[in-house]
C-alpha cells in the first residue's frame, strides 16, 4: 500500500521527522525561512498531511488547494491562531496542537523576562560591552525589586499558572485576570482574582500576559490598557504580538508612562530591526524562543507527529482543537 504524502513546512527536531518517515512519504521544506505562499499552496496539493507551524497561514484557500483527501492539519505550537479551524472544521478535517509540553519552559522565559526587565540585565550587559563600567556606583542602573511586588496575570491557564507557581517562590502577591478560569486550578499558590482587566492593570507592578490570540484579545493591551498601568509597571507578552497594540506601547514606553517592556512575541513578527520599538533602552525583545528549549522542541516535534499519524490513520488525534469534527461524522 502507498504510504500517505505529508509536507513538513520546515526542519523540525529529528524525534518527531523520525516518526513521520517510518510511516509516510514526506516532504520536508529545506528553507530557514518558511515556505512562500505560492510555493505552499503547490506543495499541499495532493497532500494526505500537513505539518506546519504558527508562521504557516492554513486558511480555506490552502486547505482547498489541498484537495478532499487530506485528512490532517498538525500545528507545531500550542497556539493556533494561524489555522482557520472553522474552515478546517467545515471540510471534517482534524486539526491538532501541542498542548501541555511547552507550559514550564514558556513560563520559565516570562519569568526570565520579567526579572530581566526588572533587573535591567540586557541594558547592564551592553554597557559593560560597551567599555562605560569604570566604576562601581551607587545610582547605576537602577531596577525594581522583584520580591514582594505585585504580579498580574492577564489569562489564568497552564501557562499563567505556572508563572504563578514561580512567583510564589519569589514571595510575590499575584493577582489574575480571567473570564474563563478560575483560581481553583491553580493549587498551592494564593492567587488574588480581580473583577477587571482594569483593576489588575492599575494594581500590578508586573503585567504578564498569557492569553491566546482571538478577536476579543486583539490589542487588549492598547493605549487605554496602558494608560491604566503604573508609571513603575513592567509588561511582559509571551503570549501572542497582536495582543498588544505596538504604536501604543511605543508612546506608553517612550513618554515614561509605563517602566518597561519585555517581549517574546511582537506585531509586526519577525520585528524589524529598524523597527521603532528596538530604539527604546526600555524595551527588550527576544525572537519568539519562548517554547525554544532543545527537550521541549523534541517534544513538540513528537506530539505533532503523535497527532499528524493519528490523522493520516483515520483516529482520534491526541491533542486536538476541534473536536467537533468527530461529532459530525456519520
Ligand atoms: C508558540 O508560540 C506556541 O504557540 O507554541
Amino acid at each position: 500500500m502507498d504510504k500517505p504524502k505529508v509536507f513538513v513546512t520546515r526542519l523540525i527536531p529529528e524525534g518527531g521527522l523520525e516518526l513521520i518517515r517510518r510511516a509516510c512519504e514526506v516532504e520536508v521544506w529545506p528553507g530557514e525561512l518558511p515556505p512562500p505562499r505560492q510555493v505552499l499552496l503547490d506543495r499541499v496539493r495532493g497532500l494526505d498531511g500537513l505539518l506546519c507551524l504558527l508562521t504557516d497561514r492554513v486558511d480555506a484557500e490552502l486547505l482547498d488547494a489541498a484537495g478532499p483527501q487530506l485528512k490532517v492539519v498538525s500545528n507545531m505550537a500550542v497556539g493556533y491562531d494561524n489555522v482557520d479551524v472553522a474552515a478546517a472544521t467545515a471540510r471534517g478535517i482534524p486539526v491538532g496542537n501541542t498542548p501541555g509540553v511547552l507550559t514550564e519552559t514558556t513560563a520559565d522565559m516570562a519569568f526570565a523576562l520579567l526579572m530581566a526587565a526588572a533587573r535591567r540585565i540586557v541594558e547592564g550587559a551592553d554597557y559593560v560591552r560597551a567599555g562605560k563600567w569604570h566604576t562601581w556606583s551607587p545610582t547605576l542602573l537602577l531596577g525594581y525589586d522583584v520580591h514582594g511586588a505585585t504580579l498580574g496575570l492577564v489569562g489564568l491557564g497552564r501557562i499563567g499558572r505556572a508563572v504563578a507557581r514561580r512567583a510564589a517562590g519569589f514571595e510575590m502577591r499575584i493577582l489574575y485576570f480571567d473570564p474563563y478560569c478560575d483560581a481553583g486550578q491553580a493549587p498551592f499558590v494564593d492567587l488574588v482574582p480581580c473583577c477587571s482587566l482594569d483593576d489588575l492593570l492599575a494594581e500590578a507592578d508586573f503585567v504578564s500576559l498569557h492569553v491566546p490570540l482571538t478577536a476579543e484579545t486583539y490589542h487588549l493591551i492598547g493605549a487605554e490598557a496602558l494608560a491604566k498601568m503604573k508609571p513603575t509597571a513592567v509588561l511582559v507578552n509571551t503570549s501572542r504580538g497582536p495582543v498588544v497594540d505596538s504604536d501604543a506601547l511605543y508612546e506608553a514606553l517612550k513618554e515614561g508612562r509605563i517602566a518597561y517592556a519585555a517581549l517574546d512575541v511582537t506585531d509586526p513578527e519577525p520585528l524589524p530591526a529598524d523597527h521603532k520599538l528596538l530604539t527604546l533602552p526600555n524595551c527588550l525583545v527576544v525572537p519568539h524562543i519562548a517554547s525554544a528549549s532543545h527537550a521541549t522542541r523534541t517534544r513538540m516535534a513528537i506530539m505533532a507527529a503523535e497527532n499528524l499519524l493519528a490523522g493520516l490513520r483515520g483516529e482520534r488525534l491526541p491533542n486536538c482543537v476541534n473536536p467537533e469534527v468527530y461529532a459530525a461524522r456519520p
